[in-house]
Formats: C-alpha cells, structure tokens, sequence
C-alpha cells in the first residue's frame, strides 16, 4: 500500500479538540520545549540573593510568533505554577502579574497568526534545588536520587558546577501542603486562561516530575491515601485534575503522560496497572477533556538491549506501546511524541494509532516545519548545544535565529 505523504496526508486534515470547542487546521503540534530564554527579574542576582523568577520577554515572543500557524497548535515550555515549583533558570512561571502579562505577549502574537496555544504547567518536585526555589524541594515522599552522581542542569549563581541531587533531598509533602499545591496550579491555571489568554492548560504529568513521582513507586514511598498502591499513587494527580476542571473547566484541560518513561530515575513498577487506572478514571470523570498528550517509550536510545528488556520483565510485559491508553481514552484527542521525523511520520495517523503528533527537536530548527512537512522541503537539523539558555551570545543564538526554507534559498543564492 502506498503512504500518503505531504498536504493530502491525514497531517494536514482538520482536527476538533477542547471537545469541539477548537477546529485545528492541521495535526503537526507543537511539543513543550523549555528553552531557558526569560529574562531575569531581579538583575542583580548574587549567591546571597540569587535572582529566582524569570519573565517572558520579546525574543519568547518572536520564538512563538515564528513557528505558529493558522490553525495551529502550540504547547508553550513548561511553565511553573508557583516559586517551589521552579525548575530551571531562565523559565519564566506564572505566578506574578509582570509574568502573567509577558504570557499574555506570547499568546497575542500567536493568536494574531490565527494559531492557538495551551500554557503546560510543570512543577519540578525534587527535580530542583533550594538555589532555585528558595524552600527545599518538595516530592512525594523524601527519596533521595537512586544515582548519587546525578547531577542539577545548572550550576547556581557563584558556584562553578552543577549540585548533585542527592546533597539536595526532597521534603515529603504533608496533607495541607499537598492542598496548597493544588491550589498554586489553579491560580496559575486561571491566570493563564483568564488573563494571559490561553486556549487551554496541559499538566505536565511526565517525564518524572511531581506528578509522576507521585505515580512512581520506587519515588513515593507514603502509605496513607496518597501512596501504597497504584490507586493511591494516582491520588494527587486526579484530585489536580479534578480541581483544575471546577477553575477553567473539564474541555480546556489536558494532560501529559509518560507510562514506560524512566527520566529523572523513575524506576518504579505496576506501569500497567497504574497508569491504567489513571486514564480509565480520568476518563470516567472528565470526558469532555480537551486532549490526552503522551510520549511514547524510546528505549533503544538510552538503554542496552539487556536494560530494556530486564525494565520490561519487571512490569510483566514483553513489548510496549501506548495502545492500550488509546483504547481507554477512546474519543478523547490522543497525541503522541517522540521520535518523528519527515521520513516516519507518514501513514501513522491514517492506522488510527493516534489523532495528532508532536515535534519538538525538528520544530527548535524548523520555524516553517509545517510548510515544509506539507510541501515536501527538507528538514534542518538541530543543535542540541544551543537547546537550553542561557546563551553566551545572547538569548536568540539557535532559538530566533533558524532559518525558514525561503530564507535558506536566499541564503544560498547570495
Ligand atoms: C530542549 C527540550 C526541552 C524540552 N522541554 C520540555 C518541557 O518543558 N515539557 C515537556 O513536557 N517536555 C519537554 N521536552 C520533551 C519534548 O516535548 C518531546 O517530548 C521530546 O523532544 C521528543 O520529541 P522529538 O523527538 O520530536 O524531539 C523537551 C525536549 C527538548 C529537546
């Protein structure tokens, strides 16, 4: 059977997610990609006094501005509900009225494009450190890291290299703190759509941040009600949810899941039997809910064979794909990233497998990846040493700077 590719593949057919509130033109999204471009707030950062809160600036702006499209839709970078939820510097959260209004910046000149964009809200749970945040990290419970040696991404102001994380252990969060912790996402969440003027939010539920340490057995070591069992461990993230629907309502909330992922040492077990009960209730309460995000599991490119198959026997399966999420969510709008490129992303909509695919490294260089995927253009390849600020030459060098294929063709006519 021939593959359909370019403009008459399934790619480019119409999409309706928000539960029918949004008709995308077209299935290329996207992906969140943190990029460490803010703008600091307090100019003077020193070790006693290190800046902490970052805002969206106009280089953001014109990031966004160049990869939107009509019709389109965009996931922004993880962005931080609160101040303890502070990951990585250079990120601007969402929890002061400059932040808020610099958001409101990106928005308008993707909306002025006629493209939509959803704000991903990302706490970093133990995946930080107290320079960052200025409180301890919080998590589920206090699991120190499995590795000793790994390391924070960023050396704090004054030091000359990285903490290791496990000079920096987690705090177990309490009952009222888990509470306030919902709380910070829904003020964060109504800012983001109320004021700033998102189409939608996406919880960041992967890539072993708070939530999925919260569902990882081997980091949520609790035994009342938000831990012990795979039932319990999905607590904190379906009372989020449930939460997050009563502020902005159940279509514009979506989530982002990674079952088979193992990033920042998620290392636990009952991959199935968690994560299973986790969509089937999310289901089941909030059906209407805008679209379901999931990153597919890309052993081959981190483990050796022997690693990924011994991951494998422990969740008692012999392979791994996300079909069995896709036939729990059923008619919810089901993303997938991961690995697409021009060469496979062809034909994988049209096997029903999912509804739309992500980009996230060939849209870091390919401010036109949409036209080119449509029109038949090559890609450019990215620079992975330019995908996390801050810049020495400044915060547009490989994030404003990529060129769209008309620009290249000039370039070369030169
Ligand atoms: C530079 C960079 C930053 C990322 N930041 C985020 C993020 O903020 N939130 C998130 O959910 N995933 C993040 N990811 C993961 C991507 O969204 C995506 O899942 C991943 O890059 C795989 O897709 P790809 O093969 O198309 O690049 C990031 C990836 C990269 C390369």
């Amino acid at each position: 059977m021939t593959v359909i590719k370019g403009a008459k593949s399934k790619l480019f057919e119409p999409l309706t997610i928000a539960n029918g509130k949004i008709t995308l033109k077209h299935r290329v999204i996207m992906a969140p990609l943190t990029r460490n471009r803010g703008t600091p707030l307090n100019k003077e950062s020193i070790p006693e006094n290190p800046n902490r809160v970052w805002v969206p600036n106009d280089v953001m702006v014109e990031y966004y501005a160049q990869r939107a499209t009509e019709g389109g839709l965009q996931i922004s970078e993880g962005i931080p509900p609160s101040l303890e939820s502070n990951g990585m510097p250079g990120v601007p959260g969402i929890f002061l009225p400059e932040q808020v209004a610099g958001w409101k910046k990106v928005v308008d000149a993707v909306h002025a494009k006629g493209g939509y964009i959803y704000a991903q809200l990302w706490h970093a749970g133990r995946a930080t450190i107290p320079a960052m945040t200025g409180s301890p990290p919080v998590s589920a419970s206090a699991s120190p890291w499995d590795d000793p040696e790994e390391r924070y991404t960023h050396a704090p102001v004054g030091a000359t290299e990285p903490p290791r994380y496990i000079d920096n252990p987690p705090i177990e969060l309490s009952l009222p703190h888990i509470k306030q912790t919902i709380q910070d996402y829904c003020r964060a969440a109504k800012s983001a759509v109320e004021e700033a003027g998102f189409d939608g939010v996406e919880i960041h539920g992967g890539n072993g941040y708070l939530l999925e340490q919260f569902l990882s057995s081997n980091i949520n070591k609790r035994n009342d009600e938000y831990g012990g069992t795979p039932e319990k461990r999905c607590r904190f993230a379906l009372e989020l949810m449930d939460e997050l629907a009563k502020t902005i309502g159940e279509e514009n909330m979506a989530i982002r899941l990674s079952p088979f992922g193992l990033f920042n040492q998620t290392r636990g077990e009952q991959r199935v039997e968690t994560w299973g009960y986790l969509c089937r209730r999310l289901k089941e309460m909030h059906p209407r809910m805008s679209y379901v995000s999931f990153i597919e599991p890309r052993y081959e490119q981190i483990f050796s064979t022997e690693q990924k198959d011994s991951f494998l026997k422990s969740w008692g399966l012999s392979n791994v794909d996300l079909s069995m999420f896709r036939s729990i969510f059923g008619n919810t709008p089901f993303f997938s990233a991961g690995g697409w490129n021009d060469q496979n992303c062809w034909g994988v909509l049209e096997s029903g497998a999912y509804d739309a695919l992500l980009f996230g490294r060939y849209f870091i260089s390919n401010p036109d990846l949409v036209r080119r995927l449509r029109e038949g253009y090559p890609l450019t390849k990215y620079d992975r040493s330019k995908f996390y600020g801050p810049m020495p030459n400044g915060p547009e060098d490989g994030y404003t700077t990529w060129l769209t294929i008309e620009e290249q063709e000039e370039e070369a006519r030169k």
